[in-house]
């Protein structure tokens, strides 16, 4: 198979660890027989300095005509006061628009042999695997109106959390499937005591679920949803979240998993006529830049996310198992990066990227 795939490294330390999932995707592809065709551009603060802009229009064509898009991290500090456009997370923002990939994915599993790692009791955390739907192109992120006007005592800062019915039924139906292939419970997050918008979501979630009676729904409030994601994490299954939900819970999920730097993500949207999703994949994890470029970064989110991109992207379920696998072993092996608190020395990212291929 031909798999033409995109790269966008961005800031921070997206291009080191997007380096090691380059390099396990060159493995696997080998590995199983595959064409890969790379291509390599620009986005995020990177992309302003060299473009002026945070997601320039070659940028934006080649993800549209790419199987699927890789990426890294976005976001400097240098750009802290930047105006909404300038800002690296508007190309972000930007390409997940353009892509329509408005469902998120992100597993969170606690990880037997990372169990030390997560500043929770072991016991608590243990046996966690659960799926974070994020909506990604709606809500808080996108709704209108938005800004700042005025000024003095009566300057104003505006945004709107805005869905449309048809919005929240598209990814709903994708947080039931996926529940169906799991343990067939669902979880969706709202405030509806006191939003509309959830007060919709909940009722437009209810008519879904008619759809899906196999599957066990229940409605939990955000600050209820973040509390028992610590109380009691293996209560959860599919978590179903508008957009900034989903964005604060994740990396409060991080946790479970011993560090957010082994989170990987999935950003689907429609299928196209062959079949395959117009897929953007990314670690969970910012650009952390006070740890970039020293080869200290977990790569394992990055490589993560290359297993959803074959999994999701191009059905390639061997292939994305062999990369999970691989995972595994190396993790067993305790080749672990720092914020993984490992007993000995810590492993540099490229020398997990190294045990990573000599697994595959
Ligand atoms: C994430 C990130 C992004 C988001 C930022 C970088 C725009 O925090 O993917 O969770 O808020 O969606
Ligand atoms: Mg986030």
């Amino acid at each position: 198979m031909q798999l033409r795939i995109l790269v966008l490294p961005g800031d921070g330390i997206g291009p080191e660890v997007t380096r090691e999932a380059v390099r396990v995707l060159r493995r696997v592809s080998e590995r199983f027989g595959h064409q890969l065709v790379l291509e390599e551009g620009l986005i995020g603060g990177e992309a302003i300095r060299r473009t002026g802009s945070p997601l320039p229009e070659p940028t934006l064509q080649a993800a549209l005509a790419a199987d699927a898009t890789l990426l890294g991290a976005v976001g400097l500090p240098e750009f802290d006061d930047a105006p909404p456009d300038r800002r690296p997370e508007k190309g972000l923002l930007g390409l997940r628009k353009a892509l329509g990939v408005f469902a998120n994915l992100r597993p969170v599993r606690a990880w037997p042999t990372l169990l030390e790692a997560s500043p929770l009791k072991n016991e608590r955390v243990a046996g966690t695997d659960l799926l974070i739907v994020r909506e990604l192109t709606g809500g808080l992120y996108y709704g209108t109106p938005r800004g700042i006007s005025g000024s003095g005592p009566e300057e104003r800062g505006v945004n709107s959390m805005v869905y449309t019915r048809a919005e929240i039924e598209r990814i709903a139906h994708v947080a039931f499937r996926l529940a169906r292939g799991r343990r067939r419970k669902l979880a969706s997050v709202d405030k509806s005591n006191v939003l509309e918008v959830s007060q919709l979501w909940r009722r437009v979630v209810n008519d879904v679920a008619a759809h899906y009676p196999d599957v066990e729904l229940e409605h939990i409030l955000v600050d209820n949803c973040a509390m028992q994601l610590i109380l009691d994490p293996r209560r959860f299954d599919v978590v179903l979240t508008e957009n900034m939900f989903g964005d604060i819970l994740s990396d409060e999920a991080a946790v479970l998993a011993g560090s957010i730097g082994m989170l990987p993500s999935a950003s689907i949207g429609h299928r196209r006529p062959s079949g395959a999703w117009t897929g953007l994949y990314e670690p969970v994890h910012g650009s952390a830049p006070d740890l970039a470029g020293q080869n200290r970064a977990n790569p394992l989110g990055a490589v993560g996310s290359v297993a959803a991109m074959l999994e999701y992207g191009f059905g390639l379920k061997d292939e994305a198992a062999a990369v999970n696998r691989a995972i595994e072993a190396v993790l067993e092996k305790g080749v672990l990066t720092a914020d993984l608190r490992p007993r000995g020395r810590p492993a540099q990212t490229s020398e997990v990227g190294e045990a990573l291929i000599a697994e595959i």
